[in-house]
């Protein structure tokens, strides 16, 4: 066991390494930006499920930072065949200077990090996809100025991503409010921790939820590994979509975010999704910068 630091999840940084990591991003982000932290270090990236986003982010940001990202699957690595997650640390921390992973269930996660002696960074789990929340924030902080006095509004599956906002409404202090169905609410544990640190608040209303919102934000109903779920899912999650009257009901500055993929029609109609108000396009881009930021934080040789 290590005291390396890792990235899991939003709170495993304070409130102000949270917002230096906002301002290195936006740094990074500027052209001209010529640093190369990650000179000679190389990330591995653990997959157990699919990625466009998450996997092309990190192999260009580790590229455009000096250093070199590793893609492994786990279909192909000996973690696939059984060999132990804790072994597998020990291991890729003999050769690597960072991992990242994203897999099934966060526990394993967990695992990997208290056995690794290098930076371990969450590319997702069942649980939380901390990753794309700092992106989102980030895209938040371009388009409005700023998150504080701002509520944001969740609308549709209590899952992985609506755990990470609620870590972050925690950590920053700003208002969420969360519309889900019955059933599909968001983690109990990690919605009281948080409650008792800002305003939260879970209903079943979407329209009560997107009431003043300045940001409207949804996912998939039927995340990574539901597939099987997914009819069930699309009869439990009818009326949850993010459409224009939705929108309507927002602030007038309001802006819509999805981490994507997006399934359009399901959770967000084809007009909100490509209309003004949409971000999605600057928040996918904004995952290379955080990342970088994150990566030059956790494993640039500056520090
Ligand atoms: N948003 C996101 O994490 O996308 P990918 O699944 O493509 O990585
Ligand atoms: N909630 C989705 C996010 C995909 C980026 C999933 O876990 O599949």
């Amino acid at each position: 066991m290590t005291s390396t630091r890792h990235f899991l999840t939003i709170p495993d940084f304070t409130r102000p390494e949270l917002l230096a990591l906002f301002d290195l991003a936006a740094r990074m982000k500027r052209p001209g930006y010529t640093d190369t932290p990650l000179a000679g270090r190389t990330l591995g990236l653990i997959f157990a499920k699919s990625s466009t986003r998450t996997r092309v982010s990190f192999e260009v940001g580790a590229y455009q930072l000096g250093g070199h990202a590793l893609f492994l699957s786990s279909r192909d690595i000996q973690l696939g065949r059984g060999e132990p997650i804790r072994d597998t640390a020990r291991v890729l921390s003999r050769y690597l200077d960072g991992i990242m992973i994203r897999t099934f269930d966060h526990a394993d996660v967990e695992e990997l990090a208290s056995y690794a002696s290098i930076p371990v960074i969450n590319g997702l789990t069942d649980l939380l996809h901390p990753c794309q929340v700092l992106a989102d924030l980030l895209t938040v902080r371009e388009s409005l100025g700023t998150w504080d006095g701002k509520v944001v509004a969740w609308v549709g599956d209590g899952n992985n991503m609506a755990n990470s906002w609620i870590n972050a409404a925690g950590s920053l202090g700003f208002e969420l409010r969360l519309a889900c169905p019955d059933g599909y609410g968001p983690d109990a544990r990690i919605l009281a921790r948080n409650q008792a640190k800002t305003r939260i608040t879970l209903t079943t209303d979407p329209c009560e939820a997107a009431r003043g919102a300045q940001v409207v934000t949804t996912d998939v109903w039927a995340s990574m590994g539901q597939e099987q779920e997914q009819e069930v899912r699309a009869r439990a999650f009818q009326g949850y979509i993010v459409d224009a009257a939705l929108m309507r009901l927002a602030d007038p500055s309001a802006i819509f975010l999805h981490c994507l993929p997006a399934h359009r029609g399901e959770e967000v109609s084809e007009e909100v999704f490509e209309g003004p108000r949409s971000r999605v396009w600057d928040e996918a881009e904004n995952r290379l910068h955080v990342q970088k930021a994150l990566m030059a934080t956790l494993m640039g040789g500056w520090q």
